[in-house]
């Protein structure tokens, strides 16, 4: 008795108790079942004070009481409420009556999953923020059901409902998105699922059908710095002004000479190898309807190429001079080179060495 008022306190403290005093057993413990399916259920007590027991319920075979048994069975061939309570009831031979609800989650997959935006799913501007929104029609219990949103692999926002309503519902999730140009040509779409807790088994996904993303951006370099080039003899200068945009820039180019401007055909391209290639500076422009970027190539005389040069002119020279002197000296007056000037025999080997 003392434990009684105790667990009594407990309960009036918390509000809900923990577990139901009346000694009956239901199998299975909880039901969870669609609209129009049927179910059974067995309720028993191992009282031995038992007097009778039964099924109070709005439909359903096996309703009412029964004298001198120890387990009733509700048998419903097909669930037509949404808010489905039966109880299974017990009499003591004291006259003590008790009785336990079966927990029953009547649910119904919708009816259809979409999705939409209220700018009709045109192109999305990169930065900019939009809402998507995902429509569940007729779905039940909506406090079951969890939406997830899917971009490319990953799932990128659940929502999930608080709403008590045992009825089927409409309702909607709406996913704010920045759009990211990485986003463009990814796909986005969303499901809804009822989860149940273990071991009722979650229940297939219905899909909203899925949206290409398609982002705008203005071009960005894939060098975004200045760059400075410098001519050497004999290999062409290659400008590279590659960008990234949607839709795909257009290129211009400004020359440092307003006669290279007339002689370039390619000037539409992002790469650009000069027909003359001069120093100066080159300026490059990229756009699209989302902006317009700039991008300059200096391009200078190779002064350590000029230094290779002259000094491979002072050898050059060197040697000359350094032949001339070797000329003069051992080219003999009819222009045969000879290492022996003087004791030069024509057709005989000589002793004297070389000097
Ligand atoms: C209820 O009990 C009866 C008899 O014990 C058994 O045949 C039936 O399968 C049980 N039903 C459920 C839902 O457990
Ligand atoms: C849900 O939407 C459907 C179709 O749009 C409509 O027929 C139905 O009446 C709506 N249900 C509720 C509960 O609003
Ligand atoms: C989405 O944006 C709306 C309006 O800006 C805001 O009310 C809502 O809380 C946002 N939702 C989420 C999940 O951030
Ligand atoms: C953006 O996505 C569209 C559609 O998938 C694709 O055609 C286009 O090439 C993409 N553009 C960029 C710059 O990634
Ligand atoms: C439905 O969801 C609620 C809240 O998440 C949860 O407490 C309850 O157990 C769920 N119902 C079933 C049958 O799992
Ligand atoms: C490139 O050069 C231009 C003009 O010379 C200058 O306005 C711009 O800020 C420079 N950009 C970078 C990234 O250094
Ligand atoms: C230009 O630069 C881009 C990006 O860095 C690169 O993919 C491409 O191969 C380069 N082209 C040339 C001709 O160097």
């Amino acid at each position: 008795m003392k434990w009684f008022f105790i667990l009594s306190g407990l309960i009036a403290c918390t509000g809900k108790p923990v577990r139901s005093s009346c000694p009956v057993n239901m199998s299975p413990s909880r039901v969870v079942v669609r609209f129009g399916d049927p179910f059974s259920v067995n309720c028993s007590s191992p009282s031995n004070q038992l007097q009778s027991m039964g099924w109070e319920s709005t439909y359903g075979t096996g309703i009412g009481r029964q004298d001198g048994v120890s387990s009733v069975s509700l048998e419903i061939d097909s669930v037509k409420d949404w808010d489905l309570t039966p109880l299974c009831f017990i009499n003591l031979l004291d006259n003590h009556q008790c009785a336990e609800t079966l927990s029953v989650t009547v649910y119904k997959i919708p009816d259809s999953v979409s999705m939409s935006q209220p700018s009709q799913m045109g192109p999305m501007v990169e930065g900019e923020k939009y809402h998507m929104q995902c429509d569940i029609v007729n779905v039940a219990p909506v406090r079951n059901l969890s939406v997830n949103w899917h971009k490319g692999n990953k799932i990128i926002y659940t929502e999930e409902f608080d709403k008590t309503s045992p009825s089927p519902v409409n309702t909607s999730s709406v996913l704010n998105l920045t759009a990211q140009r990485s986003d463009n040509g990814t796909q986005i779409w969303c499901e809804a699922q009822l989860k149940f807790s273990p071991p009722v088994p979650n229940l297939h996904t219905i899909q909203s059908k899925s949206h290409e993303v398609v982002v705008l951006y203005s071009p960005t370099f894939t060098r975004p710095e200045n760059e400075t080039l410098e001519l050497s003899a004999g290999s062409t200068i290659i400008l590279n002004c590659t960008a990234t945009g949607n839709p795909m820039p257009v290129y211009s180019w400004h020359f440092p000479h307003p006669i290279q401007q007339t002689k370039n055909k390619n000037e539409n391209q992002p790469i650009l190898a000069p027909s003359i290639q001069l120093s100066g500076t080159y300026t490059c422009t990229a756009s699209n309807t989302q902006g317009t970027k700039t991008k300059t190539f200096t391009v200078i005389e190779a002064t350590r190429n000029r230094t290779t040069f002259a000094a491979l002119v002072g050898v050059f020279l060197c040697v000359a001079a350094l032949l001339f002197i070797v000329g003069f000296f051992f080219v003999t007056p009819e222009g045969t080179f000879s290492f022996s000037k003087g004791s030069y025999l024509k057709g005989q080997p000589t002793s004297s060495g070389p000097v």
